[in-house]
């Protein structure tokens, strides 16, 4: 089976690609505790870039002290970030063809680490949560508006391909896109233009400071499933909103990163129990593309499976495929599917990985079992 469009190269923008897969933004755990590029992130993702991605968008980066609230994730703020940052794309640049994004994000109100106070748009409990979100000042807003358009142009400048704004799973971003968090009356809330303000606000800063030409996408969430939350419908035409701004890929996901509030299936990291669970957000793929114009659709969730994948790329449901966790298990995935062997990903979407946050960095521990296992009978 030959994989006619998996293989094929393409474009965001300006930029060429070789081929269709992306390594959606996945956050490993490997800066330092303030944020600082290691040795080892620059490590993990050199074999990410050796294994034959087209595209790796980083772990989400901090735009800001206050914004920055999960373990060990990276930070870009001020100069001194600076030199770990350029560090690591010129590793990847200097050792693949790969091409790499920044995702700049702000932690908002889905905290994971002590000592960071929730910021959102309006004075609410988060699910799950039984502290107050506290309600950011306009002052506050337009802070952080400056400190996306800071971040991404110290993105650029550290040679990264593209960047991608982190508008979804309930960060700050999009806690104002959706109703249920965003209850504000002044011109940050209350209709679909005020909650999509913020982000209209931080595309059109950092297409002045970067130029017509440098890729811009979003990680976007087009429905929340919370009740009085953000529909499809209103998904839609944020989307549609984003294209005509100009935007040059759109990754649709949906839900919060607390799989219980809004069930497993909503949860952007779904569990997959069987093949008919995979490509999970089919659906949204398919009623987004032909909104699309020029604009990139990557489409993630749940896709484990070479043929399917290219399939989807033929029926032109999207321009690109993205994954996370199979890239945990085998970095290399993208090389095995090139070199002929189809067996769909290894990764068995159970989300263990999860639970090794604390083990100096987010890995696979199916993998290790396995590779223990391999190793103990080679001993024996
Ligand atoms: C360990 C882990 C970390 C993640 N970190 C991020 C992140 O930093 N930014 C983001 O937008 N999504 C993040 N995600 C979500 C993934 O990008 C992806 O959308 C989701 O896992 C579904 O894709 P998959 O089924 O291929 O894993 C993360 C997922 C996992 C498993
Ligand atoms: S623990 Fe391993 S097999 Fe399970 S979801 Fe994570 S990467 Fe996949």
């Amino acid at each position: 089976m030959e994989l006619t469009k998996l293989f094929s190269p393409s474009k965001i923008g300006s930029i060429k690609i070789k081929n269709r897969i992306v390594r959606s933004a996945t956050w490993v755990a490997r800066a330092d505790e303030v944020g600082y590029v290691t040795e080892d992130l620059i490590n993990f993702y050199r074999i990410l870039a050796e294994g034959g991605i087209g595209l790796i968008i980083s772990g989400y980066i901090g735009v800001h002290e206050r914004g920055a609230g999960n373990y060990r994730m990276t930070r870009l703020y001020n100069e001194s970030y600076k030199v770990g940052q350029k560090k690591l794309v010129s590793t990847i640049h200097d050792t693949s063809d790969t091409k790499i994004a920044a995702q700049i994000a702000h932690t908002g109100s889905n905290i994971i680490r002590d000592g960071y106070e929730l910021i959102g748009p309006s004075a609410i409990k988060v699910p799950g949560s039984i502290k107050l979100v506290r309600e950011l000042s306009i002052k506050e807003i337009q802070e952080i508006v400056s400190s996306f358009i800071t971040t991404g142009t110290f993105a650029y400048e550290c040679g990264y391909d593209m960047i991608q704004l982190h508008g979804a799973h309930g960060y700050l971003l999009s806690d104002f896109l959706s109703p249920f968090t965003n209850k504000r009356n002044d011109e940050y809330g209350g209709s679909m233009e005020k909650r999509f303000r913020i982000i209209e606000e931080i595309y059109h800063g950092l297409r002045d400071e970067l130029g017509k030409d440098y890729p811009i996408m979003i990680k976007l969430n087009t429905h929340d499933n919370l009740n009085g939350g953000l529909s499809f419908e209103e998904g839609k035409e944020f989307a549609k909103k984003l294209v005509s701004l100009g935007l040059d890929a759109i990754e649709p996901s949906s839900g919060r990163t607390n799989p219980r509030l809004t069930n497993n299936k909503t949860f952007p990291a779904a569990i997959i129990k069987s093949s008919d669970e995979e490509n999970y957000f089919t659906c949204v793929a398919r009623e987004l593309k032909p909104l699309m114009a020029n604009c990139a659709l990557i489409f993630m969730g749940g896709i484990r499976n070479p043929i399917t994948a290219d399939q989807f790329l033929k029926e032109e449901i999207a321009d690109f495929i993205s994954m996370s966790r199979p890239f945990l298990y085998e970095p290399d995935l993208a090389n095995r599917w090139e070199s002929g062997n189809l067996d769909p990903a290894y990764c068995t979407s159970c989300n263990a990985c999860f639970g090794t946050v604390n083990q100096g960095g987010i890995y696979c521990p199916i993998k290790k079992k396995h590779q223990d296992k391999i190793s103990s009978n080679g001993i024996s």
